[in-house]
């Protein structure tokens, strides 16, 4: 059997990010489980901000293509108020206008970092909602990590509970379901 394909996509790209470092270490516990792991760098798609007189740009299917191209996405966000950051928000509403097959073809996974207790929980089941609205499979695990500076050692592996069995019940959930539609 070929090793699932997984993609990371972070909705921040600012340096020092949390939600960064919770990729990677998400990326590293998928790779353990034979996964092909790899990013999805919003930065390499530079996406205006939505407007519906602006023609679509080419790196929108572009976007979906890379993101098509993988059994399953893990999506790790920051909150912002209680919702999605808006360069998440603009990257699902812009490919939405092209085409939902990149949302209908992965199974999704969904992570969030806080610096605060909340751990994104509002975002998540946002994002869960808008995903599933566009026909998407969402592994109901979520990853939610609160206190994140106390929530990773030195080397950048996830250690904190309960978010560390989060990752793995997500993990193995996703990885299970793939199996299983292949
Ligand atoms: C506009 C804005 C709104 C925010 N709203 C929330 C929020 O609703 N809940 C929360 O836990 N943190 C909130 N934060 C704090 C972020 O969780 C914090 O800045 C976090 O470090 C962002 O993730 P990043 O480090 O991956 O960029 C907000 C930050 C910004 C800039």
């Amino acid at each position: 059997m070929t090793a699932p394909k997984i993609g990371f996509l972070c909705a921040s790209l600012r340096e020092g990010s949390i939600n960064q470092q919770l990729q990677t270490a998400l990326m590293r516990r998928f790779k353990a489980a034979g996964a092909k792991a790899s990013k999805i760098d919003l930065n390499k798609f530079e996406l205006p901000l939505y407007h519906g007189d602006l023609n679509t740009p080419g790196t929108v299917k572009k976007l979906i293509r890379k993101m098509k191209s993988y059994d399953g996405i893990v999506i790790i966000t920051p909150e912002y108020n209680g919702s999605l950051p808006p360069l998440l928000k603009n990257a699902i509403d812009w490919t939405s206008t092209v085409s939902t097959d990149h949302i209908k073809g992965p199974v999704y996974g969904i992570a969030s970092c806080t610096p605060g207790p909340m751990s994104g929980i509002m975002c998540m089941r946002q994002l869960q909602f808008i995903l599933t609205r566009l026909g998407g499979e969402v592994i109901p695990n979520q990853v939610g990590c609160g206190h994140a500076a106390k929530a990773f050692d030195a080397k950048g592996n996830l250690i904190a509970q309960p978010a560390a069995t989060f990752a793995d019940t997500m993990r193995n959930a996703m990885l299970e379901r793939i199996a299983r539609k292949a």
